[in-house]
């Protein structure tokens, strides 16, 4: 049996990627900081016949980040797909949204330890045990404006644009090793109570892409539009 650990598992994304693969036949790992809504999540995945794990961990608190998913391997035997994507639904004291011009030391050093750092140790504590068995898939998800940024979200896409071109380029480092990175831009707003006319998406349309990435090992991105 494989297994699918997601960094940042809510009910949107998270749960949409955890029916993706569960269906399939994936377990899966949940990982994030609210252990009672993990619970909530293992058990209604639980009754669609997919074995799930909740493993609470902060992506700001990286040894907590590297024993959730140490955890997460020893409860499954092994981790074959990495995917972090975590958002939070409520607001984080020091987080705000600059535009590139008031972008400081101070708004920007949140960002990157959220979206960049806590990706890059995720990656690093499954890496060694995927290249040593000649397989494995790493995903990072952001929203489009890691490629084409918006002057509302400057400090928030500067992390996204890192975590995106750091997701290329280990993707043309491992080309070849059996292990495949991939980056998903998310270029909607997911559900509901978004932006006047902007376009929006659900998870369930979104997550078939990760599979479809998982499968192709073609592509280091791609672009979800609605
Ligand atoms: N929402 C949008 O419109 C939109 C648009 C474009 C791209 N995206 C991308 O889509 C992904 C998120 O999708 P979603 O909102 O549907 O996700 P989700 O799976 O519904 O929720 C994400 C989960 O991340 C967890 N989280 C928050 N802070 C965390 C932390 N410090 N450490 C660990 N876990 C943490 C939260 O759970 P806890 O509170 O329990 O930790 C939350 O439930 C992100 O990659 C985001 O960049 C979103």
């Amino acid at each position: 049996m494989s297994t699918i650990a997601i960094i940042g598992a809510g009910p949107g994304m998270g749960l949409a990627i955890a029916r993706t693969f569960g269906s399939r036949g994936f377990d899966v790992a949940l990982i994030a900081r609210t252990k009672d809504r993990l619970d909530g999540l293992v058990e209604q995945l639980g009754t669609e016949g997919i074995t799930a794990a909740g493993f609470a961990a902060d992506v700001l608190d990286r040894p907590s980040l590297t024993a959730a998913l140490e955890a997460a391997r020893a409860r499954f035997g092994s981790i074959d797909v990495l995917e972090y994507s975590p958002a939070p639904h409520s607001p984080v004291p020091g987080f705000t949204q600059a535009v590139p011009s008031e972008a400081t030391v101070e708004n920007l050093q949140p960002q990157i330890e959220y979206t960049f750092y806590g990706a890059v140790e995720a990656a690093r504590a499954v890496l060694p045990a995927m290249r040593e068995a000649g397989a494995g898939t790493l995903l990072f998800t952001t929203g489009g404006g890691s490629i084409d940024p918006v002057p509302m979200l400057g400090n928030v896409n500067a992390a996204g644009g890192a975590l995106r071109n750091w997701v290329l380029n280990l993707n043309k480092e491992l080309a070849g090793s059996g292990v495949y990175a991939g980056h998903v831009a998310i270029n909607v707003w997911i559900g509901q109570g978004g932006p006047e006319g902007f376009p929006t998406a659900t998870p369930e349309q979104i997550a078939p892409l990760y599979w479809e990435l998982h499968e192709a090992r073609d592509r280091a991105e791609a672009v979800f539009n609605a």
